[in-house]
């Protein structure tokens, strides 16, 4: 069995291969063609976290594994990321043992790529302008997904809390410093007003910018709110933008951005019966004019989990990556 750090998983899998492998892994999972049921939350209350368990197999990829994943709330107070992660990965013909490996950065890359995917599928192809509201881990790899397929000149960063920017800057100066000449850092979200491109990847419980400063014709990323009471998007958005998803299920089960505007007679069930998947196979069409408002929102999948993972132990098999494990 073989061990693989977060520096592997990072060499070995660039953020554009990584957008690529989420087209696949969504394509399969709209075909009805993967295994992956929604994930278990074990709350720790005394904590402020939650302990989620994702499994999935995907057999395209080959790849069938578990994500352990924990949102500790109280950890950007002490220094920590919010969220720590682990994959392990089993041979799909034998149930053998094949990897362990960093999840926490696996979970922002595959975060982010999908975010780049539903770009490259439903943004304006002359995007040159991003914001990213919420500059945590999340906040960095949705920011360099969405640089891998259009052409942004423009980077505006938004936070609420500034110690949050600085990190993110010190954060792109050393993992991502192409986009560095690019950003601004900002605490005022009015600045979608001038996007053409906007990811939410916040933990906030409120909207965290207001719909009526949107341009037509924007894509919108959102990936932070995923519990029924979490809400980063205002409901007049969700209502005017065509919308995509990642699982219909899933979101309609967790994301406080759906349910609660759904709950408020704001929004039509018929609405969310789009996923990436459909979208990336041709099943059902993207953007279909220059004005439209598109609407990705993400709640997270163990299929990108376990397609990304035996994307990496496979590079790291050919490579002689890794450190092997004997478990007797
Ligand atoms: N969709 C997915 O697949 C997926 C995957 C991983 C994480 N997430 C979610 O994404 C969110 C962000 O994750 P993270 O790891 O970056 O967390 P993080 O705690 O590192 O960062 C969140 C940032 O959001 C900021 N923020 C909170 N409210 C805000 C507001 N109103 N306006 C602007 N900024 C605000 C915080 O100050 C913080 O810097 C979390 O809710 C997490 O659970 C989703």
């Amino acid at each position: 069995m073989l061990a693989l750090s977060k520096a592997d998983v990072r060499r070995l899998a660039p953020m554009r291969v990584a957008i690529e492998l989420m087209k696949t892994a969504f394509a399969e999972l709209s075909a009805g063609r993967t295994t992956s049921p929604l994930r278990t939350v074990i709350p720790v209350p005394d904590h402020h976290g939650d302990a989620l368990f994702m499994p999935a197999f995907v057999p395209a990829a080959n790849a069938l594994g578990l994500k352990v994943v924990s949102v500790f709330k109280d950890n950007p107070a002490r220094g920590l990321p919010s969220i720590h992660a682990l994959v392990s990965l089993v041979d799909s013909e034998t149930g053998q043992p094949l990897a362990i490996m960093d999840g926490t950065y696996l979970t922002a890359l595959r975060t982010g790529a999908v975010s780049g995917a539903a770009t490259d599928l439903l943004a304006r192809p002359d995007s040159r302008t991003l914001v990213t509201i919420g500059s945590g881990a999340q906040g960095v790899t949705q920011s360099a997904a969405v640089c891998a397929v259009r052409p942004i000149e423009r980077i505006v960063a938004v936070d609420i809390n500034e110690a949050a920017l600085d990190r993110l800057r010190e954060t792109i100066t050393r993992e991502w410093p192409d986009l560095l000449d690019r950003l601004e850092t900002s605490t005022d979200a009015s600045v979608v007003a001038e996007a053409d491109v906007i990811c939410t990847a916040t933990t906030s419980r409120t909207p965290v910018f207001d719909a009526a400063l949107v341009r037509p014709g924007t894509h919108i990323n959102a990936v932070g709110a995923y519990t029924p009471e979490m809400q980063e998007l205002p409901a007049e958005i969700v209502a005017r933008a065509t919308v995509v998803l990642d699982a219909i299920d899933a979101a309609l089960a967790e994301a406080g951005d759906l349910i609660i505007p759904l709950e408020q007679g704001l929004v039509s069930r018929m609405q969310f019966d789009r996923e990436l998947g459909m979208v990336a196979s041709g099943a059902a069409p993207g953007r279909t004019s220059a004005d439209e408002i598109t609407l990705f929102k993400s709640v997270g999948n163990a299929v990108q989990d376990v397609v990304v993972g035996r994307y990496v132990y496979d590079m790291a098999v050919a490579e002689g990556a890794g450190v092997s494990l004997d478990l007797g």
